[in-house]
This record gives C-alpha cells, sequence and structure tokens, in this order.
C-alpha cells in the first residue's frame, strides 16, 4: 500500500502503485465509479465509502470488497489511509464536500456538473488551487474510445477547421427524486446533461477557445417539475465555431447519446449508444438488466459490450490518477468544470430573455488572440471558389465569386 503520499494531495513516485480511495455516494454514479476503479485487474482501491444510510454504506462496502464504510463525510475524507476523494454525491453536496477534502489537503475528483452556477464552481476551484491540492473534474464522456480516437483525428487535422460540433445526450429521465429538484440539482435537463455536450463540443473546438454567447430555448413538456425537461442551445465561440446541445429528460427508447463533428475538411459522427454495434432481438428470453436507461427487456435491444469503457469511466480514471501521480493536470479539471457552469448560466439567462446571453467568466485563462475558422479558398488571380462538383453527366461545374465585383459565376469543365 502506498505510504510516500506528499502534501496537497501530491504524490511523488517515478512508479505507479495502489492509490486509495475514499468514495463519497453509494448511489448509480458510486457504483458506476468503484466498479471502473476495481475493474478486471485494476490496481487501486476504494478504501472507504461514505453513505447517509448505515446499512447501504455497509451493503455496498461488502459487494465491493470495501474494507470501510461510514455515514460520515468528515472521517472518509480524513482516512489516513486515503489518498484522493471521489466526489459522487447529489449537486447540492459537491460544494460543501470539496471543503472538506480541500480542508484536509486531500487530492479531489469531483463528478459532473461541478457546481449548481458559476459562483458554486469558482468558489470550488478557488478552494482547491488555495489549498493547493491535486482537483479533477470526472467528466466521462470526453473519455470514450471513440471520443479519445476522433480527438485524436481532430487534432491531426482530418476535419480541418471546427466549424460545428452537435452533442446530443436524451433520455427518459434520471432514476433519484434530488434531480428533479431545481434547488438541489440547479436545474433540469440543460444543469444534468448538457454539462456533458457542453465539455464535449469544447473539447472538439478548443478548450483554450472563450465561449462568448450561448441562444437556447428550453422547456418543460412532460414531467411536473419546475426545471425544463428539454433543452435545444447553442454555444458560439471566439473563433466563430458553434457547438450545439441537445438534451431531454422526455425522450422514449432510452438512453442516445450522439456527436457529430463538421469541419472544412470533414465530418465525424458518432452513436455511443444506441447503435453501438450489438443490435439483439429477444421475444421474451432477455431479462433483467440490459444498458442504462434501456427502456425495454424484449423486442429490439441494442446492448453495449462494456458500459464502464464505453462510457469513459476506465480511461477517465486511468488519466486522472496518472496525473496525479505524476503530478500533472488531467485532460479535465476544476476550471473546466467551471467554464461548463458559466456556459450553462448563459443558457439559463437566454432561456428567461429569448436572446443571445454572454458568457460571463470572472476567470479566463484560455486563449484571446484566435484566428477565425474556415477558409477561403483561392481558385484563380480573380476568383474564389464556392464550389466545385461531379455532375451527374460527367462534368465537373464550378461556382466562382470574382474577388472585387463579387459576381458569382458558374463554368462547366
Ligand atoms: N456520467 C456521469 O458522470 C454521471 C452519471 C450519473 C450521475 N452523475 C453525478 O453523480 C452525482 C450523484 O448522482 P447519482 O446518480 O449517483 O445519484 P444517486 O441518487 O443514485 O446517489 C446519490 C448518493 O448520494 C447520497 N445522498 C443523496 N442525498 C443525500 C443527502 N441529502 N445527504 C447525504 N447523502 C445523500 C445517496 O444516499 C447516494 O449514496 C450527481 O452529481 C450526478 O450529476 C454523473
Amino acid at each position: 500500500m502506498r505510504s510516500d503520499i506528499q502534501h496537497a494531495g501530491q504524490v511523488n513516485t517515478a512508479e505507479t502503485t495502489m492509490l486509495r480511495i475514499a468514495m463519497l455516494g453509494t448511489g448509480f454514479i458510486g457504483r458506476f465509479y468503484t466498479q471502473a476503479l476495481h475493474g478486471k485487474r485494476a490496481q487501486d482501491r476504494v478504501q472507504i465509502v461514505f453513505g447517509r444510510d448505515a446499512r447501504r454504506a455497509e451493503t455496498f462496502a461488502r459487494q465491493h470488497g470495501i474494507p470501510h464504510s461510514t455515514t460520515s463525510i468528515e472521517q472518509a475524507v480524513r482516512a489516513e489511509d486515503v489518498d484522493a476523494v471521489v466526489i459522487g454525491l447529489p449537486n447540492h453536496m459537491h460544494e460543501a464536500a470539496v471543503n472538506v477534502a480541500a480542508a484536509a489537503g486531500k487530492a479531489v475528483l469531483c463528478t459532473k456538473p461541478l457546481g449548481r452556477n458559476t459562483d458554486e464552481a469558482l468558489r470550488m476551484l478557488k478552494a482547491v488551487e488555495e489549498a493547493g491540492v491535486f482537483h479533477a473534474y470526472l467528466e466521462d464522456l470526453v473519455y470514450t474510445p471513440k471520443t479519445l480516437k476522433s480527438l485524436q483525428s481532430v487534432r491531426d487535422g482530418a476535419v480541418g477547421d471546427v466549424l460545428w460540433v452537435r452533442s446530443r445526450e436524451t433520455h427518459p429521465g434520471p432514476h433519484s427524486d434530488w434531480f428533479w429538484n431545481k434547488e438541489m440539482s440547479g436545474g433540469g435537463a440543460i444543469i444534468d446533461m448538457g454539462c456533458h455536450c457542453i465539455e464535449i463540443a469544447r473539447s472538439f473546438i478548443g478548450k483554450d477557445v472563450r465561449p462568448v454567447e450561448v441562444f437556447c430555448w428550453a422547456d418543460t413538456h412532460v414531467h411536473p417539475i419546475e426545471a425544463e425537461d428539454h433543452a435545444v442551445g447553442m454555444v458560439k465561440y471566439a473563433n466563430g465555431a458553434i457547438g450545439q446541445f441537445e438534451v431531454s429528460w422526455a425522450f422514449r427508447g432510452g438512453m442516445d447519446l450522439r456527436d457529430e463533428i463538421a469541419g472544412t475538411e470533414g465530418t465525424i459522427w458518432l452513436n455511443h449508444w444506441l447503435r453501438t454495434g450489438i443490435e439483439m432481438f429477444t421475444a421474451g428470453g432477455q431479462s433483467g438488466y440490459v444498458s442504462e436507461k434501456a427502456e425495454s427487456e424484449n423486442g429490439w435491444l441494442f446492448p453495449v459490450g462494456d458500459e464502464l469503457t464505453a462510457l469513459g469511466y476506465v480511461d477517465m480514471f486511468a488519466d486522472v490518477l496518472s496525473a496525479m501521480e505524476e503530478s500533472r493536470k488531467p485532460r479535465e479539471d476544476f476550471y473546466d468544470g467551471y467554464v461548463v457552469n458559466a456556459i450553462i448560466d448563459a443558457a439559463y439567462r437566454s432561456v428567461d430573455s429569448k436572446r443571445w446571453e454572454t458568457v460571463r467568466l470572472p476567470l479566463w485563462r484560455g486563449r484571446e488572440d484566435v484566428d477565425r475558422v474556415g477558409a477561403l479558398r483561392e481558385y484563380d488571380a480573380n476568383h474564389l471558389l464556392i464550389k466545385e462538383e461531379k455532375m451527374p453527366d460527367g462534368t465537373t461545374k464550378v461556382i466562382l465569386r470574382h474577388k472585387e465585383s463579387g459576381k458569382i459565376i458558374q463554368q462547366t469543365q
């Protein structure tokens, strides 16, 4: 077991050894996180788990081979043999848990959304930075194998300049009471799922490019709640790129996770959940769990081979815990969570005002000097190329714009 823990949650060692974790929360995400951490021959271990109900916490500990359980967040965080704290608690509890971890000098890994709003997220960022502890924002969906591959392709220039990223997360609604309570969750489908979509788009467009404005529509179509169960928003970036998010707690048919990246030189379409490569029909033989938020256990089903990996949890913890060992920043930290919260706040303001709303970022660490995306293509000394197309009769048609007069002409070759 690791004993060379340095101050401020940072581990100074060249070799990879076991990291010991306090898991706060025994719910839906606590289970996924613990399974990902303990999966296969993984070396890191959850050492203690916090749950508000003692019996449930004990059962969770027994099921996952965790040595200790507690009903005290303080006790879980302050345990001597804990290197890092993972927060898998309802949104309204994130800030208090972060403060306990920061005060104890422990590394802290917080699930999404970081805060219920920008102010909360900024306070959390300041708390961990002032305490000097390692921090990570657990945004699993930027770590799915398909997303990692696509991000690399985009970075290598496969799609040219990224112009538009469309990210969609829809399902019939979340699984616990507190999500539906606007005060506890901070909102509805936008804060719950828009946070994923926004960070996916930021990752493709460039996290150093400032999000400038948001336009968002939202409504409550189906569920008797104060918050929105449906929304579509557009986030405009300083380089002219657009991130579009589509979220719903009213979608029927399971969980729909899709992303599209459109660039000047190419396109990527990702389907993470409803068309994963396994399509199975059962007239009634199948029973039990199929995949997250599947609505049916028979008929046509779309099971997922390895849910933990497909949702990014495995690669996320590999990056975050390695970053902690190597004293480097993980792909996502609290600063990213704060930027996402600022975009979401602008989206909520836009829903009310029905106008584009500025993204208010009291702290911005990215670039200001970005070039506009998109490329003008020169055709000849006098013309710019608008479009070139091979026609059904075998000819090639070019559509050109005269540089000075602006006149648009076509030529067939
Ligand atoms: N893909 C993802 O990254 C993902 C997926 C699901 C949930 N989440 C996030 O994880 C967090 C928890 O969500 P969940 O789905 O696990 O919720 P959940 O309701 O399944 O579990 C919440 C846990 O917190 C405890 N809890 C609830 N209310 C409490 C209270 N008032 N006091 C003390 N403990 C309390 C519960 O006992 C339970 O252990 C949320 O922030 C949510 O947004 C992230």
